[in-house]
This record gives structure tokens, C-alpha cells and sequence, in this order.
């Protein structure tokens, strides 16, 4: 397998990674291509790539739910790298303003931080990991041109490994930034994401989450986008796919915001992205010690 030049994981990253599962420290073996765990399990390391992930998710409903659209979600980007007409200096310039208004600053993990175009809005040396189960991510992005012209930085190595939110390999309270763009729609569960976000960040963390609402900052879903979304839902029996939303979760401003205080945090700010008409919101959270579940 040839060596990934798009990844990298330095001296500070390696003091820092844990068994995703047991929390415990990993070793690396004899041949170098895999690190082990202490109670029997081991992970590959792929062109230099961790491949810290957990689950297979075959079994549940839930977990075909994920992986269909996951699988979805890697054939899109695979389509997008190959014909490409996005216009990418849109897109960096419309989050922009996001990011003067709730800055990145501190130790920064990005959970399905995807290439790291996060990047962007860093200072230089700016302690960074962008960690996501899409192990393959940097396939092509030097040939993607249109990417490379708005983000020359992908070309340099980000660290980056392979894992699922919901099983973060990282040691407790080590980042003073945990974000999250356009991913709590996509995790498997929400819930335990950002239980591990509360568990990596250290007390008064920021835990930034990035996303579009159902129904808007208003939090009513239209009558038209109801009608749409029925038909949508309805498509698929008459074998049109194309159609069909692959997100998991798509959460309210009032279930979104529920989730994060419920999982600790108190949130500070909420701003919606300029252009999207009050439905794409950006929230800063801290974190609280004394988390306690309080359903029965
Ligand atoms: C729409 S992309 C957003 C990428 C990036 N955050 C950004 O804003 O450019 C969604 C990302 O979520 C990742 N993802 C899906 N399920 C995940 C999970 N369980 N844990 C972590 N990341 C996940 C996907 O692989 C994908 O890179």
C-alpha cells in the first residue's frame, strides 16, 4: 500500500491516542502496519492511515440506516472529485463570517472533519486533527483542481485518522476545541457523539456544532417542505431513488439544542449562517463538569 502524503500524525497526536473502546494505550506491532490493543483486539494501519474504526454496522436497522448513507455519501464525493463544478470560493467565503463569529481557537479536534478544509480558519501551527470514518478521503484531491484552487493547504498533511464519533480514540479532557460541521445529521447516534465530545474536552471547552435545522430558526417545517419531503418519502416505492435523504438525524433547532444541554453543555451562542435563510445554525457550547443523566 503506498504511503498517503495528504496524512500525517505528529509527536503530540501519538501521546494522545487510545484504544477507541477500552480507552487504554495502543502499541504498535513487530511490522509496524498494525497497533494493538491490550485484550486481543487490533487495528490496520492502511498507507500510513489509522484505522481506528469500531463498528462493522450490518446488524440493526440503525446501522444499515448509517451505512447506506454513508456509502451514499463516499459516491457522491468520489463523483464530485471527478467532475467537478463546484464553485469551492463560494463555499469557503459563505462560512466566513461563521467563523469570525464564533472563532476557532485552542487544541482542535474535528470530528468527521472530512480533508480538514477547516484549515482554513486556523492559526499557523495551530494544534489540529480532523478524524472520520471515510478512510480513503484524500483519494484524487491533488487531481481535484477546482478543490486545490480554493484550498491549496489540502496538499499539505493534515493529521488525520480514521474513526467513528461515537468512539473517539483519544484520551479524556485533551482538546479545548471539539467541532462538528454538517456531521450530527450524519452519525449513527448523535447521543453518544457527543457524549465522547464532553468526555475529550476539557472543562469550559467549546464544543462547536455546525448544521441544518428542520424548520428553520423558527422551528416550523413549512407545509410546502412537508408535501416535498412526503413525496420524498414516498419515491422509493415506485423505485425513484434519487431522491432520498440519507441523513440520519434531522433534528429541530429545540431537539438539537436539547441534545447538547442534555449532554452537558451550556450553550453560549447560536448563529445562523448568513444566505440560508435562518435555517443553517452554528452553535457554541461550553462544557460543564457534573454531568449527571437525568431521565429514568
Ligand atoms: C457532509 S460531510 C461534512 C464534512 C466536514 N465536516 C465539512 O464540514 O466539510 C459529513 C462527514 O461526516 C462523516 N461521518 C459520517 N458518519 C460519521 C460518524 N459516525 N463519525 C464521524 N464522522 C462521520 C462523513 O464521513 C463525512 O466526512
Amino acid at each position: 500500500m503506498r504511503k498517503n502524503n495528504f496524512v500525517k500524525i505528529d509527536d503530540w497526536v501519538k501521546d494522545i491516542i487510545v484504544d477507541p473502546l477500552s480507552k487504554q494505550a495502543l502499541r504498535l506491532s513487530g511490522n509496524g502496519e498494525y497497533l494493538l490493543s491490550s485484550y486481543g483486539r487490533k487495528y490496520p494501519i492502511i498507507g500510513g492511515v489509522y484505522d481506528l474504526r469500531l463498528l462493522n454496522n450490518e446488524t440493526t436497522y440503525d446501522q444499515k440506516i448509517w451505512k447506506k448513507g454513508q456509502i451514499e455519501f463516499m459516491k457522491y464525493s468520489r463523483s464530485e472529485a471527478t467532475s467537478d463544478n463546484t464553485n469551492y470560493d463560494s463555499e469557503l467565503n459563505g462560512v466566513r463570517e461563521v467563523y469570525e463569529e464564533i472563532p476557532i481557537d485552542g487544541t482542535c479536534l474535528d470530528v468527521g472533519g472530512h480533508q480538514g478544509k477547516l484549515r482554513a480558519f486556523l492559526e499557523a501551527n495551530q494544534k489540529y486533527i480532523s478524524c472520520d470514518p471515510y478512510l480513503n478521503i484524500f483519494d484524487k484531491v491533488a487531481e481535484h483542481t477546482n478543490l486545490i484552487k480554493t484550498y491549496p493547504f489540502l496538499l499539505e498533511p493534515v493529521n488525520f485518522l480514521s474513526c467513528d464519533a461515537e468512539f473517539l480514540p483519544f484520551k479524556s479532557c485533551v482538546f479545548q476545541i471539539v467541532h462538528m460541521r454538517s456531521v450530527i445529521d450524519h452519525f449513527l447516534n448523535p447521543e453518544l457523539a457527543l457524549n465522547e465530545a464532553y468526555r475529550v474536552l476539557e472543562n469550559k471547552g467549546s464544543l462547536i456544532v455546525g448544521v441544518y435545522v428542520n424548520g428553520g430558526k423558527q422551528g416550523k417545517v413549512c407545509l410546502k417542505d412537508r408535501i416535498k419531503e412526503n413525496i420524498r418519502t414516498v419515491l422509493p416505492y415506485f423505485g425513484i431513488h434519487k431522491y432520498t435523504d440519507h441523513h440520519v438525524w434531522r433534528a429541530t433547532y429545540k431537539e438539537l439544542t436539547d441534545l447538547i444541554s442534555a449532554c452537558g453543555f451550556e450553550i453560549i451562542k447560536a448563529h445562523w449562517q448568513k444566505g440560508y435563510s435562518d435555517t443553517v445554525c452554528y452553535i457554541r457550547a461550553l462544557k460543564k463538569v457534573e454531568l449527571t443523566r437525568n431521565f429514568i
